[in-house]
């Protein structure tokens, strides 16, 4: 049957077409690069923040809402008896044409009613504390327009979650002052906050208001205020209740002829003395100078071409063409796009992640750098530095910290004992990429607390150590209150549904609790800890702040990557596939014994990418069993057979209807793992056919419809085949799938890895694949890749570097541009 389509994706601008606003669900995109980041969906739903989203959230918005997506910055353009918005909502009128297109960090709504076309770019200029709404109206008819325009914000009262619960305060603390065509929003500037916002227009206004009840009237709604019915603004001043932002503009167009308006939400910081300008009068200087930065058509598309340029320089450090438009597109665009929105968000804001409840991982964060280093190398090391300052002088880590704060969240706490492992993936990940041993000269305090600094690399070390002082009985790490599936609670033993089963350890005296996943991560990243000693053992780096034997490390460690290995293959194996984990009582989970869930795919992904018992055919087995009992038509899911009942000793993995999350969900974030195990063992067919079928623009062509969100971008979660619904998409944008994702097709399928002296070039392919190319920046450097696979899934036969001959696959670093020739 004849798919639905509700879009398509235009390569030739970065951008993604929707042509019906009524799509399946409200596919959004996000705008802001650094400090000041805005929501925007296909009808201009959602909201802005400074920097974090629970703490620092300017305009309010409503989450699972009735309607849905209801709220946001909002055009009514009455045109007579007619009220119609660009976006369609929240007036719904019929449009006679409407397409938003969603680039790169910028969004663009088209509607046209009756003649007149209404087009509104928005976007967050570079380096600006600023959302720019430049809104385009043309009479399109033979008649002259007299139109009555009115925007419309809604303050939210900067913490998001007690906005959301303390009404009554807030309904007696909101605060705006209006001057000239700019409405401000200073709620609580008078007591502890330094900052306040404003919406501002560049043209002169015959009205406002700023009251939201006397705006919209109470009986009425966003899609029919009733100032707006009316065409009145009331020019109201909110005292306390609800403060919104609307300007009312009369506008008269000529047939023919088109008027820009720009429209700036912003957002300002005042030194503690320079608050005010006059008692109880906020002081806008800095208000008015970033207004006038931004006051006119010419300055703001400026500012548009210098996001856009940005956006070419960051997309231009790794392209491929192969000639498969679906592949190319996801690698030069949307995963790369993807991977820096992860990166910027971790999993706190999106249309599934309220903004309130997670903050940045520990793990999450960590494993979005690998998507990420390539782009912005500094910000990755800030991150770092961030990330490991969040740690616990034994290894340990807080779960989640606080962008603005960047303290660690103590609601959560730590005690999930994969953290530590990742900082060592995210830190490596770094400096294969730069080059820049230094960062491990770096003082990293724990917790946060001055005065307790050691050197980032001491940090890695005590990382290590966390897992090996926290062995079970089979010598496989003790699984804490979760390893990376946060569902797998084995020391919780829950009956009371008001506790989290990821804070509640009811139980942990005496646990046996160990994870296989935890086990694999060990061995991947000890691997990568051991190179690295081993390098710096060989000189690539005096350190300044500490002392450290590192072929003495090299080796210790080396010895407890070992000993892991033979734990897994003695206790870890289960004639198949490796088995998930131990229970508290010892007893195995994951394992052909058990009742339901005999296989997950966590540990499979994970030893087979530690190429655990490859010499005894481990690892074909298990990618054999991932490929018999986990694969369906839409991906891999996370167990199998699905849990049918509560599991009181596993926690919430087993709360889950079947199909759906951590039980038996195609989790995406795991996919790759698996797919990296595959080329690993060099099965290209397999590796690419796994990867096809969770690669969004696969999905985007056969099931707009059901797979229901972004078809541009990958979610965290699509329901497996035991779910009510397979196929259906949950929790996009915000996983760590994008920069598995990335990491997977750009280091182990096309095979260009980065690594501390030069680029090592090693593709796994299906047979299939013709000739490709790949211009990778790398450093100083600029390499431009021929892969000629000659039908081989694996295994590269010859290289050369500018014509003369390579020996082994690694293509010695050296700064200037380079032409790279390779036979497989
Ligand atoms: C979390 C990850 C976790 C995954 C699996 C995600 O929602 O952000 O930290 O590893 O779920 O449970």
């Amino acid at each position: 049957m004849e798919q639905k389509r509700y879009g398509h994706f235009d390569d030739q601008h970065r951008e993604y077409v929707i042509t019906d606003p009524q799509t399946p669900w409200p596919w959004i995109n996000y705008l802001g690069n650094e400090d000041f980041f805005s929501l925007i969906s296909n009808t201009a739903g959602g909201y802005s923040f400074y920097k974090d989203a629970k703490f620092r959230r300017i305009t309010r918005y409503r989450y699972n809402n009735v309607p849905m997506d209801n709220g946001g910055r909002y055009f009514y353009i009455k045109d007579g008896d007619t009220v119609w918005n660009p976006g369609w909502k929240p007036c719904k009128t019929p449009l006679d044409f409407y397409e938003c297109r969603h680039g790169m960090s910028y969004t663009r709504i088209s509607g046209r009613k009756n003649g007149v076309e209404a087009s509104v770019l928005f976007f967050v200029p570079l380096k600006k504390w600023a959302e720019v709404q430049k809104l385009t109206l043309k009479n399109e008819s033979k008649e002259v327009k007299q139109l009555k325009l009115f925007s419309f914000e809604e303050w939210c009262l900067w913490n998001a979650a007690t906005d959301m619960e303390n009404f009554q305060r807030n309904f007696s603390t909101g605060e705006v002052e209006i001057e000239g065509s700019t409405i401000y929003h200073k709620t609580e500037y008078r007591e502890r906050r330094n900052h306040y916002a404003f919406y501002h227009v560049n043209a002169p206004i015959q009205g406002f208001d700023t009251d939201r009840e006397t705006f919209v009237g109470l009986y009425n709604e966003f899609a029919d205020p009733q100032a707006v019915m009316e065409g009145k603004p009331r020019n109201s001043h909110a005292h306390g209740w609800s403060p919104i932002a609307s300007h009312y503009i009369e506008v008269t167009l000529q047939p023919g002829e088109s008027k820009d308006f720009v429209f700036l939400l912003g957002y300002i910081e005042n030194e503690q003395d320079e608050k005010f300008e006059a008692p109880q009068v906020i002081n806008k200087k800095k208000a008015h100078a970033l207004i006038a930065e931004l006051d006119t058509t010419e300055k703001v598309d400026k500012a548009f071409a210098a996001l856009c340029e940005y956006w070419d320089a960051l997309l231009n450090i790794y392209k491929v063409k192969t000639g498969n438009d679906k592949l190319d597109r996801m690698v030069n665009i949307w995963n790369q796009y993807q991977c820096m929105v992860t990166f910027n968000f971790s999993r706190s804001a999106s249309f599934f992640e309220s903004g309130v409840g997670r903050g940045m991982g520990f793990r999450d964060s960590n494993q979005d750098l690998v998507g990420f280093v390539h782009q912005i190398p500094p910000r990755a090391r800030q991150r770092i530095i961030d990330i490991a300052s969040t740690q616990f002088p034994d290894g340990g880590c807080y779960h989640q910290y606080q962008p603005l704060t960047k303290r660690g969240n103590n609601d959560i706490g730590g005690g999930f004992n994969d953290d530590p492992c990742w900082l060592i993936f995210g830190t490596v990940a770094y400096i294969k990429e730069t080059g820049d041993f230094s960062i491990l000269d770096e003082m990293v305090p724990f917790d946060n607390q001055p005065g307790t600094e050691v050197t980032l690399f001491e940090h890695l070390k005590i990382s290590m150590d966390h897992v090996i002082k926290n062995l079970g009985p089979h010598m496989l790490p003790l699984i804490g209150r979760a390893d990376w599936n946060d569902c797998l609670n084995l020391n919780c033993f829950s009956w009371d549904p008001n506790e989290s089963f990821q804070t509640t350890e009811n139980v942990s005296e005496g646990t046996k609790a160990e994870s296989l996943m935890i086990a694999g991560l060990f061995v991947v990243t000890g691997k990568d800890y051991v190179a690295l000693c081993q390098k710096l053992a060989n000189g690539q780096w005096s350190m300044v702040n500490g002392q450290c034997d590192f072929a003495a490390e090299a080796a210790r460690m080396q010895q407890a990557v070992d000993a892991m290995i033979e734990a897994v293959k003695k206790h870890g194996w289960d004639g198949e596939w490796y088995l998930r984990a131990y229970d508290f009582y010892g007893r195995k989970i994951g394992s052909n014994e058990c009742e339901e869930a005999k296989i997950f795919i966590e540990s499979q992904g994970w030893c087979t990418m530690a190429e655990i018992g490859a010499e005894d055919g481990m690892v074909a087995k298990s990618l054999d069993s991932c490929k018999k009992y986990l694969e369906c038509e839409h991906g891999m899911v996370l167990n199998n057979p699905a849990f049918t009942k509560y599991i009181y000793e596993y926690g919430e993995i087993s709360s889950y209807p079947e199909g759906y999350k951590e039980n038996a969900g195609i989790f995406c974030h795991n996919n790759p793992w698996v797919i990296i195990g595959e080329c690993l063992a060099g099965r290209g067919n397999d590796a690419w056919s796994h990867y096809a079928k969770i690669l969004p623009s696969y999905v985007e062509e056969k099931y707009q419809t059901l797979h229901k969100v972004e078809p541009y971008v990958n979610c965290q979660m699509v329901a497996g085949k035991d779910a009510f619904k397979p196929g259906e998409g949950k929790n996009s944008w915000l996983t760590g799938t994008a920069a598995w994702m990335w990491y997977t097709v750009s280091e182990f399928i096309l095979g260009i890895k980065p690594d501390y002296d030069g680029i090592r070039i090693d593709p796994c392919l299906p047979e299939t694949a013709s000739d490709y190319t790949v211009c990778r920046k790398f450093r100083e450097a600029e390499y431009e890749i021929t892969i000629h696979p000659n039908g081989a899934q694996k295994g590269v036969k010859s290289i050369t570097l500018d014509g003369q001959p390579v020996n082994g696959t690694i293509i010695p670093y050296s700064a200037g541009k380079h032409i790279v020739e390779v036979m497989m």
